[in-house]
């Protein structure tokens, strides 16, 4: 349990993030509450970074992740870069401190405003998703009157074994470009005066427990990268995409020191820079969901603990009935079996069902682990919940990162006609 709550931990029956107990965030702050550790994350970067120290390497962190400011900003001092999806997502990594020279752009579906946007911020690469892509590319950079370094998404069509909606590099889906359709979308950006083919990249699934998948991919986009050298279009970059998992439950996933053991050895004699896009490794085990159990109730069949946070706050339950442990916040005896749930009118909307936790009574305080990954990023306003707060802790002081929204955020955006 220890290994799997990192961060956090028991002090004298009280759960605490680094020297802060949780039950003090929570009274200062509020409920549901987002907790972050700043030195787990500095812990995961640092880990991922010294494993392919003999390499030269870019991590560039997956913002889908966790996109708070202070977050990424803490990442861009350690030198990190940013994968981004989306003109929202650029936007937030260059206001993070991470400079246009350190960012890769990955998406099925950029816009030309996204396009142009990038263009202008300098980014490192754009991770090209079809022919139709390159085009609009190279007609916005033409039209901008600069060149656009790009590297194509190969979809390596390798079964990485994870949750069918978190896959992504097999040819059931949408994502890259298929190994054969490669070469000649090369030639024809190498031919253009507007792109400058840079690199190659894909991106398997997320939560890999293995890291065979990966390499095995790897050598097939390795392959091409030689065979290119091969018409004097030589690559500078290769992206192996993120999908590191975490451990959330009993898993023990291969990190950052197997893959480096397996990848840096395909990587002699060419004159490669690796990237590496980690999101979840990152941030996942670096946060926690604060909730206050707000009733008990037992129906006669079930026992339900109901507490202040719900699926717009944390949807990876019932999204991918993805497991969190809970926890108490103050150390209790004793075991039931409960469903916990949130207030949302949605019978979908619960973190856990059938759990074995201690006897829970209105008012105590339960932590949601492993929550800083696909926590936060998706949370929502449905049922006109305003989004919790997110606090990051360093040490024994903690900073308010994103402040509880309020009624009026609500309805901010909207015009009464
Ligand atoms: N690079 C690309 C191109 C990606 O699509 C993703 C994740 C990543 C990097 C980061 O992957 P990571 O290292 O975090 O596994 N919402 C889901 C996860 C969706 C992941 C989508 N792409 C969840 O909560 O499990």
């Amino acid at each position: 349990m220890a290994d799997l709550l990192e961060g956090f931990r028991y002090r004298e029956g009280h759960l605490y993030c680094e020297g802060i107990a949780l039950s003090d965030l929570a009274a200062d702050y509020g409920t549901p509450l987002y907790v972050y550790s700043q030195a787990v994350l500095s812990d995961r970067y640092e880990r991922v970074d010294r494993a392919f120290a003999a390499v030269p390497h870019l991590i560039c962190y997956s913002l889908k992740a966790n996109g708070n400011l202070s977050l990424g900003r803490h990442l861009a001092r350690l030198g990190a870069g940013a994968d981004v999806v989306s003109g929202g997502e650029l936007y937030r990594a260059l206001k993070m401190g991470i400079p246009g020279s350190r960012i890769v752009y990955s998406s099925v579906g950029k816009t030309t405003d996204e396009i142009a946007y990038a263009l202008r911020s300098g980014i490192l690469m754009f991770n090209v998703e079809s022919a139709g892509e390159l085009e609009a590319i190279d007609k916005e950079a033409k039209l901008l009157g600069t060149r656009a370094s790009v590297a194509l998404r190969v979809n390596p069509d390798v079964d990485p074994g994870t949750h069918p909606y978190i896959t992504t590099g097999m040819k059931k889906y949408k994502f890259g470009i298929p190994t054969e359709q490669v070469m000649p979308l090369y030639r024809q950006a190498a031919s253009s005066a507007n792109l400058d083919p840079v690199g190659i990249q894909m991106h398997l699934g997320s939560q890999l427990v293995s890291v065979a998948p990966i390499v095995e991919a790897a050598e097939k986009l390795i392959a091409l990268v030689k065979q290119l050298a091969g018409e004097g279009i030589n690559l500078r970059y290769l992206d192996l995409g993120g999908g590191m998992g975490i451990r959330y439950r009993d898993e023990t996933p291969e990190g950052p020191d197997a893959l480096a053991r397996l990848v840096i050895p395909l990587l002699q004699g060419l004159n490669l820079t690796l990237i590496l896009e980690p999101g979840r490794f990152i941030v996942g085990n670096a946060g926690a969901l604060v909730a206050r159990v707000l009733y008990v109730k037992d129906n006669g069949t079930k026992k339900f603990v109901i507490v202040d946070a719900a699926m717009n706050d944390l949807i990876r339950p019932t999204l991918y009935d993805a497991y969190h442990a809970i926890v108490p916040v103050t150390e209790r005896r004793g075991s039931e079996k409960v469903d916990v749930v949130g207030p949302i009118c949605e019978s979908g909307d619960f973190f856990a069902h059938d759990r074995e936790l201690p006897p829970l009574q209105a008012g105590d305080l339960v932590a949601i682990m492993g929550a800083g990954a696909y926590g936060f990023s998706m949370a929502s306003n449905y049922n006109a919940r305003p989004r919790a707060a997110e606090v990051l802790v360093n040490g024994s002081s903690s900073h308010l990162v994103r402040r509880r929204e309020k009624y009026e955020d609500l309805v901010r955006a909207e015009e009464m006609e």
